[in-house]
């Protein structure tokens, strides 16, 4: 699909994205937008390559990519200067690929970060109150009457969060030591105070496992990289509690999948909420048979304001550098 076919600026998106604003903002800045609209969910870098072809000043990609070496001498030949990765996580862009042939790249913070708390809180919920058990419950026809022992799950109120709650208590750990969470989780406890809730108890853990063994609801938040992989792993996963809830709207391979399975198997109290898998489409053998385990396929940022927003600042972080203005976000910053 082309827009603006005259245009002088030749930007590439690897996929139709939502809304139109994206599309205007590069047709007001003389671009000429080219839209890949083949069927295939997830393009190889042959297929990206034909795309660049000969000329092409921006591509704004997608995190299922695999933007390296290839693709960015690729885009770099074709005198491009700019690619933008509609995702805020890019373990899929090789950063100094792609500094090594001039390429500046963008990501999308910001716009997703209240769309990916809802879900972690919907998969938190979820998990603790059964949801999905007893819909197929439901379904099944197999409901004859009310129980006492009936889908009896957890109550979230009082219990112990990993990052934020309803009216739960928040021991937190943050890998990066960033100020910013900090001061989140202290702006929180006053708004509940000022508003005559019921205090929350809040506190910086003072390791990982503290966090682990104290959480009844765990959910991860980190950036995929070389100390993110299986951060998660089978000894993690032993300290936590029992009857622990593990979500994670991150990246899949933050958590050992494998050893998850067998902890779901060994644990039936334990309950997990996943939005991301190790193997991505894929699912661990095992996993999908876990009646304590809720999937999702990758929806956390899917609400339409943060899907369009994502489009618009991916285009903008590439029309940014081919007409010379500051690029919105830059990893490497
Ligand atoms: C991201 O942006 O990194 C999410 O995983 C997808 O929205």
């Amino acid at each position: 699909e082309v827009w603006n076919p005259n245009g002088k600026y030749r930007v590439v998106s690897t996929k139709p994205m939502p809304g139109t604003r994206w599309i205007n903002l590069l047709i007001e800045q003389d671009c000429r937008v080219e839209i890949c609209t083949q069927k295939k969910t997830i393009l190889s870098v042959d297929d990206i390559i034909a795309l660049i072809g000969d000329k092409c000043d921006g591509v704004i990609g997608q995190l299922t990519e695999d933007w390296g070496e290839t693709l960015f001498s690729a885009l770099s030949r074709a005198g491009g200067k700019a690619f933008g990765n509609m995702a805020v996580g890019y373990n899929n862009v090789d950063v100094n690929a792609a500094n090594k042939y001039g390429v500046a790249v963008g990501n999308t913070p910001g716009v997703l970060t209240e769309t990916t708390a809802e879900l972690a809180a919907s998969l938190s919920l979820a998990a603790a109150r059964r949801i999905v058990e007893a819909d197929e419950f439901m379904r099944a026809g197999l409901y004859d009457g009310w129980l006492p022992h009936l889908f009896v799950g957890n109550l979230l109120k009082g219990q112990t969060v990993g990052v934020e709650g309803f009216k739960m208590n928040l021991i937190y750990y943050d890998l990066y030591q960033a100020t910013r969470l900090e001061k989140f989780v202290t702006a929180y406890g006053e708004f509940l105070k000022a508003n005559g809730e019921r205090p929350v108890t809040w506190r910086r853990a003072s390791s990982m496992d503290e966090v682990l063994q104290e959480a009844d609801v765990i959910s991860l938040h980190p950036i995929l990289d070389k100390t993110t992989y299986h951060l998660i792993n089978k000894e993690r996963l032993s300290k936590m509690k029992k009857d622990a809830i593990l979500v994670n709207c991150s990246r899949g391979p933050v958590v050992d999948e494998v050893a998850l399975v067998e902890h779901l198997r060994n644990n039936p109290m334990f309950r997990v909420g996943l939005d991301v898998f190790e193997d991505e489409p894929f699912m661990k053998p095992g996993l999908a048979d876990m009646k304590n385990a809720i999937v999702v396929p990758h929806i956390a940022s899917a609400s339409k304001w943060t899907r369009e927003g994502m489009a618009t600042l991916a285009a903008l972080n590439v029309l940014g550098k081919i007409k010379g203005y500051p690029v919105w976000s830059d990893p490497n910053r």
